[in-house]
């Protein structure tokens, strides 16, 4: 027999006045007599389950007593609407049946120290704030896929096991390939989307990307998933436009979804309200002067010469000063990957640009138009010290029709940290994988 509950928490309004059987774990319990308060989670809420002694059979009752924090059980009884209930509703039991007991639940309501909580991944994603967060990851990542197929774009897998780099080769995971010799985890799969792009126009590819990062920093892991938009004839300027439009459909969408969520949080989202294009654009050359002007504002932001890269600490500065996301466009090309298109007007500068958020949260997307002449292209391979036969396929696609093309790169964690409001990049994935970090 199918021990399927029912109905769920989240579906439960439907069901007032009626008997329904739920499946859950224990989230709480509090006894009062001849009362039993079973807070029951499910997975899609929470409810308060009132088991009344002369309401039930000794068996159940007895079975109620001997609940314990998450143990699993299934739970008949009736369903009441109560303004004062949590969520609105409650269920009268008539019975309950034990499933799996849970004996000294190591996560309790007490303090835990983060070490603790990250060594015990596989049970703290029931917890109520971390079930909040990756309830909207899903959110975020079902909001993107969507928007963009309702775009025209076509989703384009691409590999995981690949023979060359794309983002600089100091951060590559090799392993071995058999007798073709070394392979490496992709730290993007941007290269393999734009021969997608040639065939399909308008492309994505969404999934895990890898980077040997030995950096300890709130903000990095060494496996994150990316969305990456590829579209065929688009500047620069067309690729911001996607981009805030893209950012914006995210943001809107999780407000409207998972507004409970953001409340379990405890989120300020006077911010995220305000996000809409047009965001916000000043180039690199006006970002290494606001440094300077606001120097000691933020621990770590000193000034720059120009020519260098930002810091966390110099892209926390910069987006502290707009209040929604900010461009900076036009990075000197030498701090930049190989394939980024040059400013014709200024070619020690690329057409690009890396989207940082508010409040703190960083880049969350880096994008460029890339360089669609074959003997540019070629050259700048060349000069990034990369093996040309490595990229013979990757030039194919600038000698068979090239066309000015742009994409981006958003990740999916920079992006629930900052839509959640969540300081660590850690909690924003179910398994977190850190350069101290590959357990559970
Ligand atoms: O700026 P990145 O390195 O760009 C690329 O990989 C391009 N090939 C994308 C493209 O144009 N198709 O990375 C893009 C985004 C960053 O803005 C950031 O959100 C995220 O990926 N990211 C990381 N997230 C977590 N941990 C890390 N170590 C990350 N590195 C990049
Ligand atoms: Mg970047």
């Amino acid at each position: 027999m199918s021990l399927l509950p029912t109905t769920t928490v989240a579906t439960i309004a439907r069901y007032v006045g009626q008997r329904v059987t739920l499946g859950g774990w224990v989230y709480h319990k509090t006894e009062k007599g001849k009362l039993i308060f079973i807070l029951l989670r499910d997975g899609s809420g929470t409810i308060q389950c009132v088991t009344f002694k002369k309401n039930v059979s000794e068996e159940t009752f007895a079975t109620a007593q001997s609940l314990t924090q998450e143990s699993s059980c299934r739970i008949t009884g009736s369903v009441r609407a109560d303004e004062r209930a949590l969520g609105g509703y409650e269920l009268d039991v008539e019975s309950i049946e034990l499933i799996g007991p849970s004996h000294e639940y190591p996560i309790t309501p007490k303090e835990h120290g983060v070490e603790f909580l990250m060594a015990h991944r596989h049970l703290w994603v029931r917890s109520a704030k971390q079930h909040a967060i990756l309830r909207i990851r899903a959110e975020v990542i079902a909001a993107a896929q969507e928007w963009l197929n309702e775009q025209g774009f076509v989703r384009f897998d691409t590999p995981i096991l690949t023979a060359t780099a794309a983002e600089g080769t100091t951060n590559l995971f090799a392993t071995d390939y058999f007798d073709l010799g070394k392979a490496y985890l992709a730290q993007t799969g941007q290269l393999y989307v734009e021969a997608g792009m040639m065939a399909f126009g308008k492309v994505y590819c969404f999934g895990p990307t890898f980077r040997a990062e030995k950096s300890k920093t709130r903000r990095h892991l060494t496996e994150f998933w990316m969305i990456e938009p590829e579209v065929a004839f688009a500047d620069h300027e067309d690729n911001m436009r996607l981009q805030e439009e893209f950012v914006s459909a995210i943001v809107a969408r999780v407000l409207e979804r998972r507004r409970d969520d953001l409340q379990t949080l405890e989120r300020d989202t006077t911010l995220l309200e305000q996000v809409r294009p047009p965001f916000p654009r000043i180039t690199y050359d006006e970002a290494i002067e606001l440094i300077a002007a606001h120097q000691g504002e933020v621990e770590g932001a000193d000034p720059l010469p120009w020519g260098e890269d930002f810091g966390a600490p110099h892209e926390t500065l910069i987006a502290s000063k707009f209040d929604r996301p900010v461009f900076v466009e036009r990075f000197p090309s030498a701090v930049k990957a190989f394939y980024m298109q040059p400013d014709p007007e200024r070619p020690e500068v690329a057409l690009c640009a890396d989207l940082l958020a508010p409040e703190g949260y960083g880049e969350i997307i880096g994008g460029s138009q890339r360089i669609h002449d074959p003997v540019l292209l070629e050259q700048r391979i060349r000069e990034h010290g990369l093996r040309i036969e490595d990229y013979e396929w990757y030039l194919d696609l600038r000698r068979y029709g090239t066309v000015p093309h742009s994409g981006f790169g958003m990740g999916i964690e920079r992006v629930v940290a900052w839509i959640t409001g969540t300081r660590h990049i850690r909690e924003t994935i179910p398994f977190p994988r850190q350069l101290y970090r590959i357990y559970p």
